[in-house]
């Protein structure tokens, strides 16, 4: 069997971790990446981790001729498909950008993994397809909700690609991993999350300002109905993440017929508030993070949390690490490219 898998966006926050998993685990890896909104270095970070070479191709996906390159030159059965643009409020000001990117980069994904005979892809989707549910924990069955954005309508509408082409050319298995919110950092702190300008989400946020490069982080709203007023989450381990990709290259490679189509929520099964999660940063890191109550983020929902019991029975995967163990890993990586102490 080829063991190698190509990622694309590999170079990024979820790629790269999954990438050192994947090494770990015995597969070879090639990835594609324009490094749009990532690192070259985290490719250096891979190698120091893993002790094993990767390949690395500088590409869009969405330059199909240049991305059918990539399987000219690679045999590989399987893709693990991040590259995508993330930034929920840069949709709402710049939709075609996010139409183009992730709908162009997904499309071509499938069509060349076709036309090369490449069976199984595996991609990146999101919790925010449920929007807010009328119950939780959401199992997989919980229906979709409207997208508020066009970044969260592009996964939508990416399930529905991968789903509609496995189910209409029998030649492709599919997984949709739907995350919930990743956070953390390798262990050893080699590679981790690198926002570019003021981070949107919450934990760069916070260790930002706990490393004095951010002033205040402001919790966005107090009165959600909620235990202590803030929002709440499923924050799953950036390592655990990645290891849900293993398990889902190795659902798929474990010979099974071909054209199946599944999803998987990937979360811990827990939900945290904002204030739960900056006061166990604290406790665990030993460090102040300045914070004030602030109004309200347009479309946030108040509280969402996955069943993972799907993950757990079909995949053989389980969220691991605790959440100490996320907090002071994210905080390592943080001081590390800060170069504090
Ligand atoms: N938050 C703050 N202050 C900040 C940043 C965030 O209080 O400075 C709060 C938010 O209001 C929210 C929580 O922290 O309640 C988490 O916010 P994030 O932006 O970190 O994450 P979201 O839950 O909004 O979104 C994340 C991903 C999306 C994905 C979504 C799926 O960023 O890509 O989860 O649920 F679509």
């Amino acid at each position: 069997m080829n063991k190698r898998v190509l990622i694309t966006g590999g170079a990024g926050y979820i790629g790269s971790h999954t990438a050192v998993e994947l090494l770990g685990a015995g597969y070879d890896v090639v990835i594609a990446d324009n490094l749009s909104n990532s690192d070259i270095s985290s490719i250096e970070g891979i190698r120091s981790i893993t002790g094993r070479d990767v390949d690395f191709v500088e590409v869009d996906c969405c330059d199909r001729e240049a991305f059918a390159r990539v399987f000219e030159r690679y045999e590989f059965d399987s893709a693990i498909h991040f590259a995508a643009s993330k930034a929920v409020g840069e949709s709402v000001s710049e939709p075609l950008k996010y139409y183009r990117n992730n709908l162009l980069s997904l499309i071509n994904l499938v069509d060349l993994m076709r036309e090369y005979g490449r069976r199984n892809i595996v991609f990146s989707s999101s919790a925010t397809v449920y929007g807010e549910a009328e119950q939780l924990p959401v199992t997989e069955l919980t229906p979709r909700k409207s997208a508020t954005s066009p970044y969260g309508n592009t996964k939508q509408i990416c399930e529905d690609i991968l789903r509609d082409s496995v189910a209409a050319y029998g030649t492709l298995n599919g997984i949709s991993l739907r995350y919930f919110n990743p956070m953390g950092a390798h262990p050893s702190a080699l590679i981790g999350e690198l926002p570019r300008g003021v981070p949107n989400n919450l934990v760069p946020f916070i260790t930002q300002t706990a490393a004095g490069v951010r002033e205040c982080l402001s919790i966005f709203g107090d009165d959600y109905p909620t235990p202590d007023g803030s929002c709440i989450r499923d924050y799953i381990d950036i390592v655990d993440l990645a290891r849900a990709h293993v398990a889902a290259i190795e659902r798929m490679t474990g010979g099974r017929s071909k054209s199946s189509y599944e999803i998987f929520n990937i979360g811990t099964g827990r939900g945290v508030s904002v204030k739960e999660l900056v006061e166990a940063f604290e406790r665990v890191n030993g460090v102040k993070v300045n914070r004030r109550t602030a109004p309200k983020r347009a479309g946030d929902i108040a509280a969402i949390w996955a069943d993972t019991t799907l993950a757990g029975e079909e995949l053989g995967w389980k969220a691991e690490r605790s959440i100490e163990q996320t907090l002071d890993a994210a905080w390592r990586w943080e001081k590390r490219i800060r170069g504090l102490k």
